[in-house]
């Protein structure tokens, strides 16, 4: 562990800690860790200084710890993650499952990590990931057939990060086609597929996940839309380890369903889950912005736009909610 995170490591209880407590318990100056805690600041947590009592981290974490997680887990869903890999810092779970699946690591592998230097959101956006406050997580799948028998999964992965969300917290989640995770409007998590493999198979998803679970505010400045996270829904902050697991459960689940029934499994719950339905849209492709009212998912997870007469069938595109009906 490198010194900053060992200095995390007393600054969590979110209690105040002087420079000279802090130096002697690190074995360095107190000029050593004042330096270290403006390095703190740049993985985006926010630091109170007060004299006289010393530094204090404007809010408490919980470490990510894969044996807590693992004890969390069913046993059945146990069983299928070989791996569960926990970093303090990483470029992107997502990336960093890419390269481990070139290697030929086994189906299940999962990847959290408490800070992305990189994280990565839909259509080459960034997904802001401060340290230790919310979740970014990764899931590798092997999948027997091509990726075209995948088209509908991330819609599956969203209903799964939905019904895990309900196991720890009581509020009304929604989802916006395919996969952001919103609450009244607001962006609370997004979902990241990445599909690679032979056309006839095998094949494998590389499925990431970002929850916003208690984002700091300066983190937040970064953020480019209106979004939400657990804490100011509830005004508590749930167990990132529980989280995880819940999560996980969940997910597991899904793509054993998704790849025995495929997502027929998932529509009727997708469909129960969709806020756009029925609304004044905008989709906004490479080429064009078309402008209709959302009409729901086709059988294959498409999007149905009603265009005056016409009802269109969409694959790809972002979606955005108009202001006029
Ligand atoms: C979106 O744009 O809505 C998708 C965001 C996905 C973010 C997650 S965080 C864990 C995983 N690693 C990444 O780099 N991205 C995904």
């Amino acid at each position: 562990m490198t010194d900053r995170f060992a200095l995390l490591q007393i600054l969590a209880d979110g209690h105040f800690h002087s420079g000279e407590v802090l130096g002697d318990r690190l074995g360095v100056t107190r000029a050593a860790i004042w330096k270290q805690l403006r390095g703190l600041e740049s993985l985006g947590l926010n630091i109170h200084a007060v004299r006289g009592r010393g530094y204090c981290l404007a809010q408490p974490i919980e470490f990510l710890q894969t044996e807590q997680i693992r004890g969390l887990l069913a046993p059945s869903v146990r069983e299928c993650l070989p791996l569960l890999d926990v970093f303090h810092e990483i470029d992107s779970t997502n990336t960093y499952l890419k390269t481990r699946a070139a290697q030929g690591v086994a189906s299940g592998a999962v990847c959290l990590a408490e800070w992305q230097r990189a994280g990565r959101g839909r259509q080459g956006r960034v997904w802001v990931s401060p340290f230790g406050c919310n979740l970014y997580l990764s899931l590798l799948w092997r999948f027997a057939a091509g990726p075209a028998s995948l088209a509908g999964l991330s819609l599956a992965v969203g209903v799964a990060l939905v019904q895990a969300l309900r196991d720890c917290v009581d509020a009304d989640f929604g989802l916006k086609w395919p996969n952001d995770l919103l609450w009244r409007g607001r962006k609370l998590g997004g979902i990241l597929v990445e599909i690679a493999g032979e056309s006839s198979g095998p094949s494998h998803a590389i499925i990431g996940m970002g929850l916003n679970i208690r984002m700091p505010d300066d983190a937040a400045g970064e953020i480019g839309q209106p979004w939400v996270d657990l804490y100011r829904i509830s005004r508590e902050q749930p167990s990132r380890n529980a989280l995880a697991a819940a999560v996980l459960n969940r997910l597991v689940a899904a793509m054993q369903a998704f790849e025995s029934q495929g997502l027929k499994a998932f529509l009727d719950a997708w469909r129960a889950l969709d806020v756009t339905a029925g609304k004044a849209v905008q989709l906004h492709l490479a080429t064009e912005t078309v402008d209709g009212h959302a009409h729901g998912i086709d059988d294959d997870g498409a999007l149905l736009i009603r265009v005056g007469n016409d009802l269109r069938r969409y694959a790809s595109g972002e979606i955005s909610l108009r202001m006029t009906s």
